[in-house]
């Protein structure tokens, strides 16, 4: 048996899986904060008690974590947190985004780092640390992920009161260092001019380990480089260089498995890792499956009725347009918009074209995704519709229309749990 953790922003997922079928024999979840602010050590309860809920790991032979992405993990030299994380979906470092842009000019940026820093990477988080908490800052020893740190304490690591931890013990995958903007995908090592520029200081930062490569735990058990969960969805899922993924959740995020890296100083496009060795190219869009709650919302149905309503329309709403931008958005970078209906006339103005809109300006928004990996050379074969809102009947079937290309909906499932289990088995 083997155990894969999906580490979200919402909460803790623990499945033990029988590694030669592949099959889920136990599982555990548990619940921590969400919000953009949150202190680790309720990542590190909720991990604990979901583990206790799948039946702990006492049968278990090796194990991974995977997790959001991004989130400043700032320890100092005693190994505690010198203050709560910053996760990904913090904005108030888009100032140090664009500070930083200005210093270095966004194409060097993404030649060193694979992106062009937005307010969800690390390398702003620290940043702004080090401009509105300098006393904090200067106290930082080093610098992990959430999956980087809850790996760490798993296999029995931690504060040391008075005393240097084991920060030689921090590790982590490819997929996630890709995400800090101070990780040099082509070579494999940290830009430490990058991070010095953004925290003030050097800090001891996670081994970056080889996709095949593992640790132990204090009992002795495999331990696997984890990954950042669009990573580890793209391993869940089994996906191959031409597979792009799309995941409708909170944010919505597509993504392709590619053999080669991808470099757009646009910044539309994050050149990623992924955690198989490949590369991952990602779009990440905020206004997601809360689109097709608030049109429901403002029509008074649930999400079936929305779905019933959007496919009783014609393709195209009649000219009926929703520009979905109710949360600002992150691609393209347009932190203030807000979203917007167009096309409005008395025939087009029914209940079921806005609700096909809304199906049609959420898909929209993703699609301009797939066009920006196919504009980097990424193979676009089909795309595989993950997330909550992937089984919304509508998106199912307007999808392939927006998209131009074949959809497959896999069986729902805990895809990041899968690709941290299957990372080990
Ligand atoms: C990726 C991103 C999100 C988080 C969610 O860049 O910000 O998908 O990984 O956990």
């Amino acid at each position: 048996l083997v155990a894969g953790v999906d580490s979200s922003t919402q909460s803790c997922k623990v499945l033990i899986v029988d590694a030669a079928t592949g099959r889920v024999v136990r599982e555990g979840r548990a619940s921590h904060p969400n919000g953009s602010e949150v202190d680790p050590e309720r990542w590190w309860e909720a991990l604990q008690e979901a583990i206790a809920a799948a039946g702990g790991l006492d049968d278990v032979e090796a194990w991974a974590i995977g997790g959001q992405q991004h989130g400043m993990v700032a320890l100092d030299a005693t190994g505690e947190v010198v203050r709560p994380a910053l996760l990904w979906n913090d904005t108030r470092s888009a100032g140090a985004a664009r500070d930083l842009i200005a210093e270095f000019g966004a194409d060097d940026l993404a030649q060193r780092s694979g992106v062009v820093p937005v307010a969800s990477f690390t390398i702003t988080k620290l940043r702004w640390l080090r401009d509105h908490e300098p006393e904090a800052a200067a106290r930082v020893a080093a610098v992990a992920l959430p999956h980087d740190w809850l790996t760490w304490r798993l296999r029995g690591f931690g504060p040391v009161a008075g005393a240097e931890p084991r920060f030689d013990e921090l590790v982590t995958d490819r997929s996630d260092a890709s995400g800090t903007g101070y990780w040099n995908p082509a070579t494999g090592d940290y830009d430490r001019d990058l991070l010095v520029a953004a925290l003030g200081h050097d800090a001891r930062l996670p081994r970056v380990l080889a996709h095949d490569e593992q640790v132990t735990d204090a009992a002795g058990r495999r331990v696997g480089a984890g990954a950042g969960d669009n990573a580890g969805a793209a391993l869940g899922v089994g996906a191959v260089p031409g597979d792009v993924i799309v995941s409708i959740g909170t944010s919505g995020t597509v993504f392709g498995v590619s053999a080669e890296r991808t470099i757009d100083p646009t910044g539309t496009v994050a050149g990623f890792a992924a955690a198989d060795g490949n590369f991952l190219p990602i779009v990440v869009t905020l206004n997601a499956a809360r689109v097709l709650d608030a049109i429901a919302r403002l029509l008074g149905v649930d999400l079936d009725e929305l779905s019933r309503l959007a496919l009783a329309a014609p393709a195209g709403a009649a000219g009926l347009r929703l520009i979905p931008y109710f949360e600002g958005e992150r691609t393209p970078n347009l932190p203030d918009a807000t979203a917007s209906l167009e096309g409005m006339t008395l025939a087009s103005t029914t209940r079921e074209n806005l609700a096909r809109a809304a199906v049609e300006g959420m898909l929209s928004g993703l699609g301009a995704g797939i066009d920006a990996l196919r504009g980097l050379g990424v193979p676009v074969n089909r795309v595989l519709l993950i997330g909550g809102a992937a089984r919304s009947a509508a998106v199912q079937q307007i999808a392939p229309l927006v998209f131009g290309v074949p959809v497959e909906v896999p069986e729902p499932g805990e895809y990041v749990a899968l690709g941290a289990a299957r990372q080990v088995s």
